[in-house]
C-alpha cells in the first residue's frame, strides 16, 4: 500500500523509518518532510493544512494510509475532510477527528472531559475578558506558584507559571485584554499547581480499543538542570525508570482507560495517538494535558522500541481490531539526545552545513530541522538533529548517543549534556 506521512521533523522522520521498514508499504511519501526522509521516502512540497492539495496528492499517488504528525491538520479538521469526501472516506487516516483534536485544541474542553469522566487532574477554572476579574478573586484563593493556561494552540508557549500574585495578575489581564496569546488567549484556564515528576504515556486507540506504548520523559528547558526557557524538547528517555509495574497500573486504570471509555461514551471519534502528560504527585498519576499525536522528540525513543510492525498496527486502527494485537516492545531503553541552532528558542540562523553524520553506525540519527541544499544537508529549523541510542542501561544509552553527537558538526550547535540528571 503507498502511505503518507505528513510533517517535517524528528518526529515524521521516525514515522517514516519505521514505516520504510514494513512489506506492508509499497511507495511512501512525505509532505513536507525533510531531508532524513528525502533519504528513505519521496518528499512532496505540501504543506500539512492544505487539505485540497493533500487530497490531490493522495488522488494522484493512489494513497491508501494517511500519517498526520502534528497537531494543526487534526485540529482544523484533516479527518472530517478525509471521512467526509467520497474519494477520500476509504483512506486510513492516523488521527482523531476535528472534535477529538479538541482533546489538545481546547484546554478548557480538555479539563471539563477530564472531569466528566472522574479522571485524576488539578482543579481549574476557566475566564475570559468579560471575568477578568473574577479570574483575578480565583487566584487570591489559590497559593503559589499559578498555572495559567491559553486555551487554545499557541506552539508550545502557552502556558505561563508565575511565583507572585500581581505578576500572575498582571499576565491573566495581558492574555485575556491585551489577547498576548492571540485568539489563543481568549479563554485563560487557571489552574491549581502540582509539584512532582513528570511523565508521559503514549496510547494508540482505535476509537474502540487500545494498546499502550512504551512510556517516554523529555526534557523541555533549553538549559542544563532544566533551567531557562521552555522548547519543543531537548531529549527523551524510554522507559521511564520510576514508572514501575503498580504505578503502570494506576496509569492504566485511572487514566487511560476512563478517557478511551469517555470517548466511546461520548461518540467522538478517535483513531490514533493519545499523548497523555502526567505528573508524579506523590504515589499517583495526575493528568497535566492530552495531546493529540505523537510527541516530538518523545518519538524518537518511544518508536525505535515497538517491534510490531508500525503499518500492520495503523491498519488495525483503521479497521477497529486492535484488540487482535500483542504488542511487542524491545525491552532495552531507548534515549534520544536533541542537536539545536545556536540561540533556540529563541532568535537563530538557517542554512549551516552539517557534517559527520555518515559518521554515526550505532546510534539512529533522526533528522528534524534540515534540509538540502545543492546536495549538501544544512539546518533549518531550532531542533535540527536527534540522535537516538539503545542499551539495557538508559545511562549507557545516553552515553552513546552523547559519543555520536561529538561526530556532528554545524554553526553553533548546542545540545544538553545532562539528560536523565533527575532519574
Ligand atoms: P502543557 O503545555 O500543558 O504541557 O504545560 C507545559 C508545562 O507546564 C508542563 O509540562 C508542566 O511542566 C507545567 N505544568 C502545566 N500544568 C501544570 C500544573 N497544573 N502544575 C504544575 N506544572 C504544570
Ligand atoms: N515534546 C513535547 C511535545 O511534543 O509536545
Amino acid at each position: 500500500m503507498n502511505i503518507l506521512v505528513l510533517g517535517s521533523g524528528g518526529r515524521e522522520h521516525t514515522f517514516t523509518y519505521k514505516i520504510a521498514q514494513s512489506d506492508l508499504c509499497d511507495q511512501l511519501f512525505v509532505a513536507p518532510g525533510n531531508a532524513g526522509t528525502a533519504a528513505i521516502a519521496t518528499n512532496v512540497a505540501v504543506a500539512v493544512t492544505d487539505f485540497p492539495a493533500i487530497k490531490e496528492l493522495v488522488l494522484k499517488e493512489n494513497i491508501k494510509m494517511v500519517v498526520v504528525g502534528p497537531e494543526d491538520p487534526l485540529v482544523q479538521g484533516i479527518s472530517d475532510f478525509f471521512a467526509n469526501d467520497n474519494d477520500l472516506k476509504k483512506v486510513i487516516v492516523i488521527g482523531p477527528s476535528k472534535e477529538g483534536a479538541q482533546l489538545e485544541g481546547s484546554k478548557e474542553y480538555a479539563k471539563e472531559f477530564l472531569f466528566r469522566h472522574n479522571i485524576p487532574t488539578a482543579a481549574y477554572q476557566s475566564f475570559t475578558a468579560a471575568t477578568v476579574e473574577e479570574g483575578k478573586k480565583f487566584l487570591e484563593t489559590l497559593n503559589a506558584p499559578y498555572v495559567l493556561k491559553a486555551d487554545g494552540l499557541a506552539a508550545g508557549k502557552g502556558v505561563l507559571i508565575l511565583q507572585n500574585i500581581e505578576e500572575a495578575k498582571t499576565e491573566l489581564e495581558n492574555m485575556l485584554t491585551n489577547k498576548k496569546f492571540g485568539a489563543a488567549s481568549e479563554k485563560v484556564v487557571i489552574e491549581e499547581f502540582l509539584d512532582g515528576i513528570e511523565l508521559s504515556v503514549f496510547v494508540l486507540t482505535d476509537g474502540k480499543n487500545y494498546v499502550t506504548l512504551p512510556t517516554a520523559k523529555d526534557y523541555k528547558r533549553i538549559g542544563e538542570g532544566d533551567t531557562g526557557l521552555n522548547t519543543g524538547g531537548m531529549g527523551a528517555i524510554s522507559p521511564v525508570p520510576f514508572a514501575d509495574a503498580a504505578f503502570m497500573n494506576k496509569i492504566e486504570n485511572q487514566i487511560i482507560k476512563p478517557t478511551v471509555e469517555g470517548l466511546v461514551k461520548e461518540n467522538i471519534d478517535y483513531k490514533g495517538f493519545i499523548f497523555i502528560g502526567l505528573i508524579k504527585v506523590g504515589n499517583d498519576p495526575k493528568v497535566i494535558e492530552y495531546n493529540v499525536r505523537m510527541g516530538d522528540p518523545e518519538t524518537e525513543a518511544v518508536l525505535p522500541r515497538v517491534k510490531t510492525d508500525l503499518v500492520s498496527l495503523f491498519q488495525h486502527v483503521g479497521n477497529q481490531t486492535l484488540d487482535q494485537v500483542n504488542l511487542e516492545i524491545d525491552l532495552r531503553s531507548a534515549t534520544t539526545v536533541m542537536t539545536v541552532s545556536g540561540g533556540y528558542p529563541e532568535a537563530y540562523q538557517k542554512g549551516k552545513e552539517i557534517t559527520g553524520i555518515e559518521a554515526i553506525s550505532d546510534s539512529i540519527v533522526f533528522h528534524a530541522g534540515t534540509k538540502l541544499e545543492g546536495g549538501k544537508v544544512v539546518t533549518n529549523g531550532g531542533r535540527v538533529i536527534a540522535v537516538t541510542s539503545f542499551d539495557n542501561d538508559f545511562r549507557e544509552a545516553l552515553k552513546k548517543s552523547y559519543q555520536n553527537i561529538e561526530k556532528l558538526h554545524f554553526d553553533k550547535m548546542y545540545y544538553r549534556k545532562d539528560l536523565g540528571f533527575d532519574l
